[in-house]
């Protein structure tokens, strides 16, 4: 087979850059690992950036968003009692979205199907092959058989564990890595919202998040240290622990029941520079991770396709390869400052075990400095709405 963009990975990176330049009339592959019943199962971000929800009606999949995503013009950050409330509109002038990540694959493998795009699922031992060369190909099995793709650019957006970062010999890449003590517990239930905004909550049981998907559907999470495993939290247990990391108020009056879906992420900030060997290019959580606490991952990857999908558009139709020259270095600027955003919330709400009297009067002062000054609002508030592109 042959196609002028090999594209690694159909998560919602892989996805999105497929269809833009699907409509733009460059052809792509996806090859994705896992059914397209998997991808769609796994439940993560749930706030779009304002940037995020351009990119997505630019791709011509902004219709559902727009009647079934919840507009939020604040979030709160709480430190037991006291409420901090965050106004996007008033201090930037724009808001977020909540629509969560499952409704944007969803969405976009929709529009792929209308346009007849090529996504192969169940791929197994994907191998990119001569990507510094000017005539990469990518191997791979299906249903038992070795297939060749031939390709002019490989995207690299097959998340943390895939093979394209790996690619690029160790010598070509240097590794930026803080793994964090804790990771997050997260439950979907469906449930009221326990607040109509949602809330970052610090306390002395640690970090918690009240979150949600629509007014029926709420996703809660709550700090708990590496060596957890699901099965040792019931229920009973996640509820009893949000509750005590919440507002008093809020806490009293959630409505809790049965969760639908319980799983723990492991909190790490990562990134891999730069995003470019020859004619593979790296998007998305491929090339870096963040902590959820800034609510970055997804609008990051977003980011990158739009670094990424018009200069392979340039490079692909009138062999113009600035675009593609510039993408490591104008992506990575924005990276890092998301990457800075993200370890910044994550220090400011969590507890650290073993840690001393001071951070937590550390994290106290913060919040209470917040909850003072306009100015370390609209900070925040600039960064949590996504800084430009
Ligand atoms: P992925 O979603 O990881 O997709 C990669 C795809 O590649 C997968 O489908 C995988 O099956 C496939 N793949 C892997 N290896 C191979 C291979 N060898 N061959 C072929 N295919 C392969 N972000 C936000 O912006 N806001 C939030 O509120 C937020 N909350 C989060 C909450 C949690 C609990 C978690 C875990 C993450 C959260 N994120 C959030 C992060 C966000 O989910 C990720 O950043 C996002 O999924 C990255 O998209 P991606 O397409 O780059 O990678
Ligand atoms: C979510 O709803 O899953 C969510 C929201 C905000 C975050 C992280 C996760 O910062």
């Amino acid at each position: 087979m042959k196609t002028e963009v090999a594209i690694i990975g159909g998560g919602p990176s892989g996805l999105l850059l497929s269809q833009l330049l699907n409509k733009a009339g460059v052809a792509t592959v996806v090859l994705e690992r896992a059914t397209r019943e998997h991808v769609l199962s796994r439940i993560r971000a749930g706030v779009l950036e304002a940037g995020t929800v351009a990119m997505l009606r630019e791709a011509g999949v902004g219709d559902r968003m727009a009647r079934e995503g919840i507009p939020h013009h604040g979030c709160y950050l709480t430190d037991d009692d006291l409420m901090v409330r965050i106004n996007f509109e008033e201090l930037t002038g724009t808001s977020v979205m909540v629509y969560g990540q499952t409704e944007v694959t969803t969405d976009l493998y929709a529009a792929q199907d209308a346009m007849g795009a090529t996504i192969i699922h169940d791929v197994e031992d994907v191998v990119i092959q001569d990507a510094d060369s000017s005539a990469p190909y990518v191997e791979y099995t299906v249903s038992g058989k070795r297939k060749r793709l031939d390709c002019a650019y490989v995207a690299g957006c097959d998340g943390f564990h895939g093979i394209s970062r790996k690619t690029i010999p160790e010598d070509k890449r240097r590794e930026f890595e803080r793994v964090y003590p804790f990771g997050w517990l997260g439950v979907l239930s469906r449930t009221r919202p326990a607040h109509e905004e949602l809330i970052y909550a610090n306390s002395a049981n640690g970090f918690a998040l009240a979150s949600m998907r629509n007014e029926n559907l709420s996703r809660y999470y709550v700090q708990v240290p590496l060596t957890d495993k699901v099965e040792e939290w019931s229920d009973a247990r996640f509820w009893t622990t949000l509750k005590s990391c919440l507002p008093t108020e809020v806490a009293a009056s959630m409505e809790t029941g049965p969760s639908i879906e319980k799983s723990i992420a492991p909190l790490r900030s990562f990134v891999s520079e730069p995003l470019r060997w020859g004619r593979l290019f790296l998007v998305g959580d491929a090339a870096h991770i963040v902590p959820p606490t800034g609510a970055k991952g997804l609008n990051l990857a977003v980011s990158d396709v739009h670094y990424l999908y018009q200069a392979l558009i340039d490079a692909v139709k009138t062999g113009d390869t600035k675009g593609i020259d510039a993408y490591s270095e104008r992506a990575l600027l924005r990276i890092w400052k998301a990457m800075r955003f993200s370890w910044q919330m994550t220090t400011m709400l969590h507890r650290f075990d073993g840690e001393d009297s001071f951070a937590a009067q550390m994290r106290k002062a913060t919040l209470y400095h917040l909850s003072q000054s306009e100015t370390a609002r609209r900070d925040l508030a600039e960064n949590y709405i996504g800084l430009p592109f």
